[in-house]
């Protein structure tokens, strides 16, 4: 079990990232984050004040990053160049500008080849929009997870308000519905459901059924082979 790879897609705020953790943990494989790597770049882009429509000054910062990964009992920590970034690439200014970043061949082939390396040393649960169609077309377990929109701005909803953020939810869910527009929309590895990769619509779903679902296609699948 520990040298499988399960690719897992979906649009923003399907639920990914807590399920892919929890999916990890229980099947004792490597947890990564895609997104928050495509959020490091965003940042350190936005800090560096880069212009954004620079696509060749992008793509040399993505080639010099250093990012890292750290567990924790929460998940994991995002370094960058050994800084703790964790926090700050959830910003809502990271947010709206990362699909824009994301959207640059150049980027995206620094980051492939990263996350490429990663599964070749070990088992891994890879959440991303193109985890199954381009990085691990091979993975042996593809799953695409989505959720209603509604369903999707609700939780992102709830999970701000929890930590005590000001939200406006209509302006929340026109903000997941800009992104996926983005990201499926874009020229380079558009966000995509692969042709082999199993349906999960968590929509009415809680947290709990879902990884129990996933656990369940990924024991069949281990199961068949
Ligand atoms: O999963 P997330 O919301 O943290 O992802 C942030 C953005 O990064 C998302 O809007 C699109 C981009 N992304 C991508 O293009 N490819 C991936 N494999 C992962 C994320």
């Amino acid at each position: 079990m520990n040298t499988l790879r399960v690719a897992l897609d979906g649009p923003a705020g399907a639920g990914k990232s807590t399920v892919a953790k929890r999916v990890a943990q229980a099947l004792g494989l490597t947890y990564v984050d895609t997104g928050a790597m495509y959020r490091a770049v965003t940042w350190k882009a936005l800090h560096d004040q880069l212009d954004l429509s620079d696509a060749a000054g992008l793509t040399q910062l993505a080639n010099q990053v250093q990012i890292d990964f750290k567990p924790t009992a929460a998940g994991q920590d995002v370094f960058l160049d050994g800084q703790d970034i964790t926090e700050d690439i959830r910003t809502r200014d990271v947010t709206s500008q990362v699909s824009a970043v994301s959207a640059v061949a150049g980027v995206r082939l620094a980051m492939v080849e990263q996350q490429r390396n990663i599964a070749a040393r070990t088992g891994v649960v890879m959440d991303g929009r193109d985890i199954g169609t381009v990085v691990l077309p091979n993975a042996e377990v593809k799953i695409w997870l989505t959720a209603s929109v509604e369903e999707r701005a609700t939780r992102r909803y709830q999970e701000l308000i929890d930590k005590g953020q000001e939200v406006d939810f209509e302006q929340l869910k026109l903000d997941i519905q800009r992104r996926d527009e983005y990201d499926s929309g874009r020229e380079h590895s558009p966000m995509k459901m692969a042709e082999d990769a199993v349906l999960v619509d968590s929509t009415g779903l809680n947290i709990d059924q879902v990884i129990e679902e996933i656990l369940h296609i990924c024991r069949q699948i281990v199961a068949q082979k």
